[in-house]
């Protein structure tokens, strides 16, 4: 912490005696917030409510539960909106631009909330923060938002929130890199039953469009003894389904003192008792291996489905775009998965308008998702980033075509995905329930091993179990059951 956010001497002392240790000093600025906010609760008489809200992809997702863990550990209540939070927290995604303007949105809202309740600490944290011009952006333009740090440095919340609380300045503090994993802070999970794990951080592959690499750093691996270790202690606490984390997991252990591959990490998870499924994403189709293939297909718990992004199917363009495989490789990849696991269920991601796409690069792309038959497709509209190689590629496609290929491409992707579902109906599959339904009385929502989603009558107390399910309708994106 830079000596120049020390204004309140009560900080000044805390600072001085917090221990080295990561998670020891982690844990005492947990202690201090704590007494603070104790503290504040008195002169208020009312608790004090915390709101995060995450944005963007799962690794987010995972962060925020570790916000809102050491939120809890302090104090805060969760909050039911922001209306009535005294801290809100933004946890950004900068990987489309229309992520970025969302936030900024919302800030506006968020400076009207807190001229209404002085006590408000607003903070913001995650991808975006770690693009210089957003940061300007916020000293410029949005003065009253208190504390600011990135993706490299959430292990540090407890400290900076501490900072926070005892300054009156906009706290700042976002780092270009770190080596260190800290991983062993209070967590509040969203769901009892599963999980989420970080397996590994950061990008190493550069693929031009892509702005993960520069705002989340070079890949690091976590030791696989620490991975199991976390899961293992899930299990004891209820957790039954997993999901392996990391932006390229067929990368997994290449930096390791003792090197492993994702293979024989998953294969040591599949050993775990008590553990009933296990996920994972996003696989790189340039890293997957055979010796994956066969793991998927000799392991029960390894659910049989593959989120395996193509991007674009025409070869030229997957040049451009630096994914390091053809048109061609991606579909001799495709058929081998099948021909070794042939209930397997394939997502993917695709790019619509990336520079220079021509019509006959489309219509590749067009071709590759009709031989290959996917379960179900994201669909994005190329987003132009600042620092990234394709951002200052000349021929931008225009907008019209753009907007033209993807709703014909949205077109084509619901066929096959209706088409896909629709085999299914009328039989009889392990679903795990997972949520009370919101727009149907009196029926929760329960998932497949394939990642498809089940609505069926049910009550709470089914929530977190594994029933088998008749399918009954498919509804295009999902299914009315019975259980049986
Ligand atoms: N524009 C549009 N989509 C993008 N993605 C990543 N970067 C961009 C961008 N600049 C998509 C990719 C990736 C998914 C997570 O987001 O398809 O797989
Ligand atoms: Fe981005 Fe490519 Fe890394 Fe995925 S593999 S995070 S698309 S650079």
């Amino acid at each position: 912490m830079s000596k120049k956010t020390i204004v309140n001497p009560k900080l000044y002392e805390i600072i001085e005696n917090a221990p080295e240790e990561e998670v020891k000093r982690q844990e005492y600025f947990i202690e201090k917030l704590k007494e603070e906010i104790h503290s504040r609760e008195q002169r208020l008489g009312r608790k004090l409510k915390c709101m995060v809200n995450t944005f963007g992809c799962q690794m987010n997702a995972r962060d925020s539960e570790k916000i809102l863990g050491i939120l809890e550990k302090a104090g805060y209540e969760e909050a039911e909106d922001e209306k009535h939070a005294d801290f809100v927290i933004y946890n950004t995604c900068t990987v489309r631009e229309n992520a970025n303007n969302k936030v900024y949105g919302r800030l506006g809202y968020l400076g009207s909330l807190k001229k209404k309740n002085p006590e408000m600490i607003i903070a913001l944290c995650g991808c975006m923060m770690q693009e210089e011009h957003v940061r300007e952006k916020i000293k410029e333009s949005y003065r009253y938002v208190d504390l600011v740090f990135g993706t490299h440095n959430i292990y540090k919340f407890a400290e900076l929130m501490v900072n926070a609380v005892y300054t009156n300045k906009q706290i700042m503090e976002v780092w270009d890199s770190t080596d260190k994993i800290v991983e062993e802070l209070p967590i509040v999970r969203k769901y009892s039953f599963k999980s989420g794990i970080n397996i590994m951080f950061g990008c190493n592959n550069f693929c031009s469009y892509c702005i993960v690499p520069y705002v989340r750093g070079r890949e690091r691996s976590r030791k696989p003894e620490d991975i199991i270790n976390e899961i293992k202690s899930l299990v004891n606490d209820g957790v039954s389904e997993i999901m392996l984390l990391g932006q390229n997991v067929n990368s997994y252990g290449k930096g390791l003192e003792n090197p492993i591959t994702f293979a024989e990490l998953l294969h040591q998870i599949t050993e775990i008792d008590g553990l009933r499924r296990i996920r994972f994403m996003t696989s790189h189709p340039k890293d997957l291996s055979d010796e994956l293939i066969d793991v998927m297909a000799s392991s029960p718990k390894i659910c049989k489905h593959l989120h395996l992004p193509v991007q674009s199917g025409s070869t030229d363009i997957l040049k451009v775009m630096n994914r390091r495989y053809t048109k061609e490789q991606y579909l001799m990849l495709v058929d081998k998965i099948k021909a070794r696991i042939p209930d397997i269920s394939l997502t993917t991601d695709i790019i619509v308008g990336f520079p220079g796409e021509t019509e006959e690069d489309f219509e590749e792309t067009i071709d590759l998702v009709e031989k290959v038959q996917y379960d179900s497709i994201f669909t994005f509209i190329y987003s132009k980033r600042t620092g990234t190689p394709a951002a200052k590629m000349g021929n931008q496609v225009p907008e019209e075509d753009v907007s033209r290929r993807f709703d014909r491409l949205l077109n084509v992707v619901q066929d096959i995905s209706a088409k896909r579902m629709e085999r299914l109906t009328g039989r009889t599959y392990e679903v795990l329930v997972e949520d009370i339904n919101t727009q149907l009385e009196g029926f929760v929502t329960g998932r497949l091993e394939n990642n498809a989603i089940v609505h069926f009558k049910g009550n709470t107390s089914l929530i977190g179990q594994y029933l088998n399910v008749h399918l009954d309708e498919c509804k295009g994106f999902y299914f009315l059951g019975t259980a049986v």
